[in-house]
């Protein structure tokens, strides 16, 4: 049965429909968004008052428009709540927008560091002695009178202790302590450590209270060797020094062992290595004698031995030290020894990266 007012009541819910969805798809902000809301599903909107109609209406009319008056009024709201979700989203896509760093520069690199030269050169001579089996050790730069003196047999009134400049450190309750003169005392403290066989070198720190020059700071750098075995001898100690400045500083290196006095060891000697500048013909860094003086060496002493307390009878060993601060001068062409210690920047840079 054809009713004209139900007809038109599902009329307009179809428009209403229709113009609801179309208003909220075009509603480009917030604002116009609720606005839309309001005219399509609010109190006073088209759909509002065809629901208000509903009461005057027959009982399956009622149920009939109801139903559809329910179906549009979801839809429309769902549409709405879409709507207001992309808005939010495309908010956000506004804000990072805003908000986004350029990174398309090209970008400034961390300048990478170098290696002082100090450095490569320590690295190098741990490196050739690991290869000959050698560890290499670390030691304390604050040491005591026992382990810097007395143990290698440097007694009190040795004119060693006076010629050496220590540097004495002042803490209550330890007179003793001073700053290492040399690398030596690390021969003790190794084989304090434990018993041989020793094969050991120990770069490090050496203080020695002296004026500031161009040829002497009152820190430098000294690299110590001990050797502790049975039937260890002389003819070791010239092969090993030989093999260590040969990797070191050339195949072409010969060197000179020149009698020479160590209270620590006996037979001692003075290692002198064929200039590596000119080859061992003269020139102005060995003094036109073809010769530079790099180390002291020697076999150990037997009072070093037992003050350990080895059996001297038993084990024999060598050791040697040196400064290597000269070798990097003249290895780097650096005139001034305090260059090595001023870290410019524009010095430091031309040495190899580190790594
Ligand atoms: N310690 C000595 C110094 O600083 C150098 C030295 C000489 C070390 C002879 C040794 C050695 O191991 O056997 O002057």
């Amino acid at each position: 049965m054809a009713d004209p007012a139900i007809d038109e009541m599902l009329r307009v819910l179809e428009q209403e429909r229709a113009r609801g969805l179309e208003l909220i798809g075009a509603a480009s902000s917030h604002e116009e968004l609720e606005r839309a809301e309001v005219a399509v599903l609010g109190r006073k909107s088209p759909l509002a008052s065809v629901q208000r109609g509903l009461g005057a209406l027959a009982d399956e009319n009622r149920r009939r428009v109801g139903q559809r008056t329910n179906e549009v009024r979801e839809t429309l709201r769902s549409a709405v709540a879409e709507r207001r979700s992309t808005l939010d989203r495309s908010a956000d896509d506004r804000l990072l927008e805003a908000d986004a760093l350029d990174v398309t520069l090209s970008g400034r690199r961390p300048r990478p560091g170098s290696l002082h030269p100090l450095t490569i050169v320590q690295r190098e001579i741990a490196d050739i002695f690991m290869r000959l089996g050698y560890q290499v050790l670390d030691g304390p730069e604050v040491e005591d009178e026992w382990h810097n003196f007395d143990a290698l047999n440097i007694p009190q009134d040795h004119p060693a202790r006076t010629m050496m400049d220590t540097t004495f450190v002042d803490v209550p309750g330890h007179p003793e302590l001073l700053l290492r003169t040399h690398t030596s005392p690390m021969q003790i403290r190794t084989m304090q450590a434990g018993p041989p066989p020793i094969y050991v070198v120990v770069p490090g720190r050496v203080y020695r209270n002296e004026q500031i020059t161009a040829k002497n700071m009152p820190v430098f750098h000294q690299v110590e060797g001990l050797a502790i075995d049975e039937g260890i001898s002389f003819a070791d100690l010239k092969g090993t020094l030989e093999a260590f400045y040969r990797e070191l500083l050339g195949p072409e290196r010969q060197i000179r062992l020149t009698p020479s006095f160590f209270p620590f060891v006996e037979p001692g000697a003075q290692v002198e290595v064929s200039c590596f500048v000119c080859g061992g013909g003269g020139c102005r860094t060995c003094g036109f004698t073809g010769w530079i003086e790099t180390m002291g060496a020697g076999m150990v002493h037997p009072r070093v031995l037992e003050a350990v307390g080895y059996d001297a009878e038993r084990w024999t060993g060598f050791a040697f030290g040196g400064g290597y601060d000269r070798l990097a001068m003249i290895r780097f062409g650096i005139p001034d020894i305090r260059i090595l210690w001023e870290n410019d920047i524009r010095f430091l840079e031309q040495f190899e990266a580190s790594g």
